[in-house]
């Protein structure tokens, strides 16, 4: 059994980064979801930007734990055309009865974030708690690390040993429109 968990989906490695951060603040094991088929180069945009818009429901490789062995689950992933990625989008709809906590990490060039966090809320019946969304400018900076080290304090002021605690909310706006 897991205590906390992160699990992301990363096409060309900034959410990658940021989860391995995330993870290693938060001294826990790191999960990927992965393409079954490469979305590298112009046909893979293309294919990005039709999944999302068509909201296709994506094949994609997970060899992660069951997430009934996971108390609390991070899920972490990119925005493609204003909305959360593809094949995140269809794994949370694969594990939409997921009853463990939930929190949620976005990763953006510029807007598209909050939306995305909103269409995790929409897809498992509740709305992650805490969320984030950072810049991925900030991340290959090495600025959202403060972001990250305090979205997960308040991951581990949610711990069992204090139940009662309401958690502290961790929604950062980087001015999107
Ligand atoms: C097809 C496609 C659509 C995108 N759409 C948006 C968008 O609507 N808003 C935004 O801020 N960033 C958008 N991005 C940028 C990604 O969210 C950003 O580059 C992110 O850091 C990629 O994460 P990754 O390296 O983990 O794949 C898009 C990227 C791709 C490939």
């Amino acid at each position: 059994m897991y205590n906390i968990a992160v699990v992301f989906y990363s096409r060309t490695g900034t959410t990658r980064e940021a989860a391995q951060m995330l993870a290693d603040r938060l001294d826990c094991p790191i999960f990927e979801i992965a393409d079954t088929v490469s979305r590298s180069g112009l046909w893979g945009d293309v294919r990005c930007v039709l999944d999302n818009v068509l909201r296709r429901h994506v094949p994609y490789r997970y060899t992660g734990p069951a997430l009934t062995d996971c108390e609390k689950l991070v899920v972490m992933a990119p925005v493609w055309v204003g909305h959360l990625a593809a094949p995140m989008r269809s794994f949370l709809k694969d594990h939409r009865t997921f009853q463990g906590g939930l929190a949620a990490v976005a990763i953006m060039a510029s807007r598209g974030g909050f939306r995305a966090a909103e269409e995790i809320a929409m897809t498992v019946g509740r709305p992650p708690h805490p969320a984030l969304v950072l810049l991925q400018r900030d991340i290959a900076s090495g600025e959202a690390l403060q972001d990250i080290n305090d979205f997960a304090a308040s991951l581990l002021e949610q711990a069992p040993a204090n139940p009662t605690q309401a958690p502290r909310a961790a929604w950062l706006s980087p001015n999107e429109a």
